[in-house]
């Protein structure tokens, strides 16, 4: 029998499927395992099944003698050295497209919700404050049909950010590696992107090229008018650039689902202002969508284990 270690709890029965092929070592808390933990239990272990909290590196790598697999329960890999993982023969495996959807519906919820005031106005109900009847410039939004979109990254998310900017009859513009012919959208530079698109929305993963892709200059070169979301990793914006182009109006807004530092620090400036929108990085967390994940993420730990090809392998 197998061993492998696992770092969190997963939705649905697939603890119990693994616990049925392999000798499970399971952190049982929703808080993250310290690293001293995983590296005491990871010697002798076959397989590591991990969120993206744990950061797997060069040190737990080599303390792994046995390890064939690290199957991480999420689409971004940037907690994990990879390169040093394939150095050592270890296939890392990840879970994506089963979360496109929920995340691509999530982003739009983002846009929605701060072009449109949706938080503002659900606070103003909440705390009493609702206290005029209707009149005509009250609590005035920003229209989302018929603006232009600029998507950053034209990866999965990207063409699902695609399909449903159509219902919304966006203009589509995108900035990524290559162009895609297959997408019916504009590809343009991204100095273009962010000086033309209303709602601005970054796809991309977390690597050494977009680590704080979006900067200072950059959010200088977006429209006054216009909005930033994120639900890709927060590392992808110099989030102390993006307070201060919140707090002066260099923007007008933004929704923002991942953070530099997660959970949000309590003394975050971001905090006390009212044209974001904060969700606690919730892109692909619908019941549905978990249970998948964990589906994948285990049958991916499983068939590298029995030396057959992974659903969803990180190449
Ligand atoms: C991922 O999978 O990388 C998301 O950030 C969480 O689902």
């Amino acid at each position: 029998m197998c061993n492998v270690l696992v770092t969190k709890k997963l939705p649905g029965n697939w603890i119990d499927y693994l616990k049925r092929e392999c000798n499970v070592t399971l952190w049982e808390d929703i808080y993250p395992p310290p690293k001293e933990w995983i590296l005491n239990n990871i010697e002798d272990k076959d397989g590591i099944l991990i969120t993206l909290t744990e950061k797997i590196d060069k040190e737990i790598i080599d303390r792994a003698k046995n390890l064939k697999v690290i199957s991480t329960y999420s689409v971004g890999y940037d907690h994990i050295d990879i390169k040093y993982a394939k150095s050592r023969g270890i296939i890392v495996t990840y879970t994506p497209e089963v979360l496109t959807d929920a995340t691509a519906d999530l982003v739009f919820g983002l846009i929605l919700a701060v072009a449109r005031r949706i938080c503002e106005g659900d606070s103003l109900i909440r705390k009493g404050e609702w206290k005029t009847p209707w009149y005509p410039t009250f609590m005035l939004g920003t229209e989302v049909h018929g603006k232009t979109l600029g998507i950053i990254g034209m990866g999965r998310i990207g063409k699902a950010l695609v399909k449903r900017a159509k219902g919304f009859d966006m203009r589509i513009i995108y900035n990524s590696r290559r162009k895609h012919e297959e997408v019916d959208a504009e590809y343009v530079d991204l100095d273009y992107l962010l000086e033309n698109s209303d709602y601005v929305v970054i796809t991309v993963d977390l690597n050494e090229s977009t680590y704080h892709l979006i900067n200072e200059d950059r959010l200088k070169k977006m429209k006054r008018s216009a909005f930033l979301i994120n639900a890709s990793r927060g590392q992808v914006v110099d989030e102390k650039a993006l307070i201060k182009a919140l707090q002066e109006g260099w923007i007008k807004g933004a929704g923002l689902d991942v953070f530099e530092i997660e959970p949000l620090p309590k003394d975050s400036p971001l905090l006390k202002l009212n044209n974001v929108v904060l969700t606690p990085h919730l892109g692909s967390a619908t019941v549905e969508t978990r249970e998948k994940m964990a589906e994948i993420a285990v049958k991916n730990l499983l068939l590298v284990l029995k030396g057959e090809k992974p659903i969803y392998e990180v190449q």
